[in-house]
């Protein structure tokens, strides 16, 4: 049995899948039971009450760990680590951030994971392509993105990619200790991305460059106050380690990345 938190999210929902497709049992855990998955034991559980969560991990011997920015705000991972441990599980896959390599975010996650006593894999993805789903109100209403620093790229991983890595590194020894980052094939601007939107949609979509300050207001919507400024940083003035491809994605599926496009193709309805 694999235990996945996060379930019904960009890189929960097809690891999910992942798992199931290779024949595993899944128990897929978040707040809100209407989005469950279908097909798999669900445990509607919060993160920041950790010891609701040992009924989810009954039977497990590997749980994918994702860490919200709620839970960042009042939850302790290392908590979550001693039920997990209490209840037998014995490998733990932590989706971090490429962000906690560059000191943008605090290391406090991975340091509860790699003093669980649980053999521990950190997976450090940069940018997700999923995070374009921002402009799929105003792509739908309008044929529109705005953005900050539309000439500035990243190579946005896929949480795809993500999910496959981390259904590896759940499902098979040898991942153990292991810090892998993990990114697109080619670094992309969001004015690049608006235009892949626009021809996944066969129609054009107009990339609108965003002052700083509009962008800060609108992310603080949905984002916390620092992780918008260190996100705001990351899009404006990348290191050259947040710019560069990691090899990781294709040593160990043993194809490259998806594309920008291939994302955009896949979630085109999310935009009509
Ligand atoms: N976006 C990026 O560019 C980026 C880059 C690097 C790293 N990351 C990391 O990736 C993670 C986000 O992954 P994602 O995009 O797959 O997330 P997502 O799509 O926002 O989904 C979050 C998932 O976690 C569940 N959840 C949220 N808060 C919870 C809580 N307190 N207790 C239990 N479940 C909770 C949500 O379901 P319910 O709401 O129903 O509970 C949902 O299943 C974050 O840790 C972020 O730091 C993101």
């Amino acid at each position: 049995m694999i235990t996945v938190t996060g379930a019904t999210g960009n890189v929960g929902r097809p690891l999910v899948q992942a798992l199931v497709e290779a024949g595993e049992e899944v128990t897929a855990v978040s707040r809100t039971a209407s989005r469950a998955p279908e097909g798999v034991r669900f445990h509607r559980a919060d993160l920041t009450e950790p010891r609701r969560l040992a009924p989810a991990l009954e039977g497990s011997d590997a749980l994918f760990m994702l860490t919200s920015a709620d839970f960042m705000a009042g939850g302790d991972l290392g908590e979550v680590m001693a039920v997990a441990r209490t209840a037998g599980v014995k490998r733990v896959v932590l989706l971090s951030s490429q962000g906690v390599a560059s000191g943008r975010h605090p290391s406090s996650m991975e340091d509860a994971v790699r003093q669980s006593g649980l053999e521990w894999t950190v997976l450090r993805p940069g940018n997700f392509a999923s995070n374009a789903l921002q402009w799929a109100d105003s792509v739908r209403d309008r044929r529109e993105v705005a953005a900050p620093f539309g000439d500035v790229a990243l190579p946005a991983v896929d949480p795809a990619d993500i999910a496959a890595v981390a259904a590896l590194a759940l499902r098979r020894p040898g991942h153990g200790g292991e810090v892998y980052t993990l990114t697109g094939p080619e670094p992309v601007s969001p004015r690049q991305q608006a235009a892949a939107i626009g021809d996944a949609l066969a129609e054009p979509v107009r990339f609108v460059e965003e002052a700083r300050d509009r962008a800060r207001a609108r992310m603080l919507g949905f984002m916390p106050g620092p992780v918008v400024e260190a996100t705001l940083d990351v899009l404006g003035a990348p290191s050259a380690a947040e710019r560069a491809v990691s090899p990781d994605v294709e040593r160990l599926l043993g194809r490259p990345p998806r594309t920008f496009a291939d994302w955009a193709a896949r979630h085109v309805t999310a935009f009509k």
